[in-house]
């Protein structure tokens, strides 16, 4: 999609992953092929593929899955076995599987001899449109998520909508969050090709065109700024809230999955946009009745409004104590670097409350 010296990563969207697969394969030397996968991948994706050639010569390594397992001692799992069985720097790893299994597995093929190459097969929709793309890495530590890690970009990306099958419609909707977030920030097009989406039909072939134009909106704020010091942080939208429902559902033992919390700190984040930058207050009303309707009513009270404050000042994306936030002026449009004070948060999480009841 770019050729940006600083961030060359492919991504394709195909419906060929063999033949794409394959073609990569033959580029290294046979011994030197890896794949990294986790358990309930290994049994409904890796048949999927199994049929690539070269694919025999890939020696495998299967991590346990869920994001329990995304930690250090997994990471070290695949760095063994890399080192015991003759990797270098000449070596290419292959991550099949969601965004935990394509975090880590980047993460573990960045690090181990300096770094070598990588590709990800992305298998969930968030990993698809989101997670495999841009090059983030890492692992959960110390109760925090995605607290270690570095930015390195895969070689390449391949996008095949044949995995989807392999996924639940909670899943696939937590997913879908994230396309409506690009259309929110950069597309008033993309947003309304999503919103069309029959999520009750889901067409794959129809969805192979959405995701493609999806990618291509992460991919060109990666490419302006693949380390996230301005512009990238658009692609943050919804996530400063999201990620205190999501701590916050977490910590009380019934966890929600990420796209349904980026949905929740979209609607208050649309508040905020509202507030600070004049997003129009029937764009507002009528995108929280649309969200609701699509992830559900999530109540929470106001007693949790202090905690949820605490959780946004310890995101690692602000600088200090100030809540850095991205907002939309408009349909299409963003404001990042956007600094909120606690009164103002309130209100965003009393807006979202009477959506939510
Ligand atoms: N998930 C947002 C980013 O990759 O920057």
């Amino acid at each position: 999609m770019n050729n940006h010296p600083a961030y060359n990563a492919t991504i394709i969207v195909t419906q060929e992953l063999e033949d794409e697969l394959g073609k990569i394969l033959a580029r290294y030397p046979k011994d030197k092929v890896f794949l990294v996968t986790e358990q309930n991948c290994d049994k409904l994706c890796v048949p999927l593929i199994s049929k690539t050639p070269g694919f025999s010569n890939l020696q495998k390594v299967v991590i346990p899955s869920g994001e329990e397992n995304k930690k250090l001692s997994s990471v070290e799992t695949i760095w063994l076995f890399l080192s015991q069985n003759g990797a270098d720097r000449k070596s290419l790893v292959v991550n099949l599987g969601g965004g935990m299994l394509t975090d880590l597995g980047s993460f573990a093929a960045s690090t181990i001899k300096r770094g070598m190459d990588f590709v990800n097969i992305p298998t969930t929709l968030l990993a698809q449109v989101d997670a495999s793309v841009g090059g983030k890495t890492g692992f959960n530590f110390n109760g925090l998520k995605n607290e270690i890690g570095v930015i390195n970009q895969p070689n390449t990306v391949l996008i095949d909508t044949r995995f989807l099958q392999t996924i639940d419609s909670k899943n696939f909707i937590s997913g879908y969050a994230e396309m409506i977030k690009h259309g929110l920030i950069n597309s008033p097009e993309h947003l309304d090709e999503v919103r069309n989406y029959d999520l009750k039909k889901p067409d794959l072939e129809i969805l192979r065109g959405i995701i493609a134009r999806s990618v291509a909106i992460k991919d060109s704020f990666v490419f302006k700024d693949p380390n996230e010091r301005n512009i990238r942080k658009a692609l943050n939208f919804g996530h400063t809230i999201g990620h205190a429902f999501e701590s916050s559902a977490l910590e009380s033992g019934h966890p929600i999955l990420h796209g349904y919390a980026v949905a929740y700190g979209m609607i208050a984040e649309l508040y905020l946009s509202h507030k600070v930058c004049n997003l129009p207050l029937a764009t507002l009303n009528k995108l929280s009745d649309w969200l609701i309707s699509v992830y559900g009513k999530y109540p929470i009270e106001e007693r949790q409004f202090e905690s949820f404050y605490q959780l946004m000042t310890h995101d690692k994306k602000n600088e200090g104590t100030r809540v850095n936030f991205t907002l939309i002026p408009a349909v299409g449009e963003v404001a990042i670097n956007q600094n909120c004070d606690k009164a103002l948060i309130f209100e965003a999480l009393e807006y979202y409350k009477q959506f939510s009841i």
